[in-house]
């Protein structure tokens, strides 16, 4: 990604460390903003997030002069790849749910939002929100969606100690290759949610842009845009 130099912010409590990272943007300096727990924590699609205290909630807001927008999903692509590199280095086998989805044994275990902002035809800023659960609880609708380093048989660490790898992983190049190897769900039959649309289809592989190709009755189309709704349908 980078190697710019951070300065970390870490606090008990907060809104949502995305949203503290926007408040801050103003300040041009890169930080993380990590949280022991945070009371407004923001998913994808407008959705909460759960963030009990033991999991990792971590922001890391970063500057650029003259980012191309057009590669805005290398981004999406270096977070969720420092993502299982770092649950590698736990003892897990991650897989990726494109676009970023974090999975482990058939579970969530982590989200990432990502944030920009546009000047033009650039990305002048991004915030790259990761939530991560590690020993966290989880609440009882999430228990059989959801998983933990904890509950997933990885090594344990403390959050800071979790965040600073990530933030580490972060910075190493990263490239679509090794996006595509820990992409999961490949050649299983998927449900997509295409706006009000929903395709079966079978996931074949995302393009360098980041966009999902599947195979639907014998032919490649690709999605830029879609949400992989359920996986394994029909097996
Ligand atoms: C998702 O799974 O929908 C994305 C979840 C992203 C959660 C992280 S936790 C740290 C950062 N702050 C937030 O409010 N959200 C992100």
């Amino acid at each position: 990604m980078n190697e710019k130099k951070y300065v970390w912010e870490r606090l008990d409590e907060v809104d949502s460390t995305n949203e503290l990272a926007k408040r801050k943007r103003m300040e041009k300096s890169n930080c993380v903003f990590l949280a022991k727990r945070q009371n407004g924590g923001r998913g994808t699609k407008g959705r909460s997030f759960s963030s009990e205290e033991g999991g990792a909630y971590l922001s890391v807001l970063t500057h650029y002069e003259g980012y191309p927008a057009r590669r805005a999903f290398e981004l999406m692509a270096g977070a969720a790849i420092a993502v299982c590199r770092t649950l590698e280095a736990y003892g897990l086998r991650p897989i990726v749910k494109w676009p970023n989805d974090i999975f482990v044994n058939g579970k969530k275990i982590c989200g990432i939002l990502i944030e920009n902002t546009l000047s033009g035809e650039e990305i002048s800023s991004s915030i790259v929100g990761i939530g991560l659960n590690v020993r966290n609880s989880l609440p009882a609708e999430l228990r059989d969606i959801a998983t933990t380093v904890e509950e997933a048989g990885g090594r344990v660490a403390s959050t800071e100690e979790v965040a600073k790898r990530l933030v580490e992983e972060l910075q190493k190049p990263a490239d679509m290759a090794a996006y595509r190897r820990y992409l999961g769900f490949v050649g299983r039959k998927v449900l997509l949610r295409v706006g009000e649309r929903q395709i079966e289809a079978i996931l074949r592989s995302v393009t360098d842009e980041g966009a999902l190709q599947v195979e639907i009755a014998g032919g490649i189309q690709t999605f830029s845009s879609a949400e992989v709704e359920r996986v394994g349908i029909d097996e």
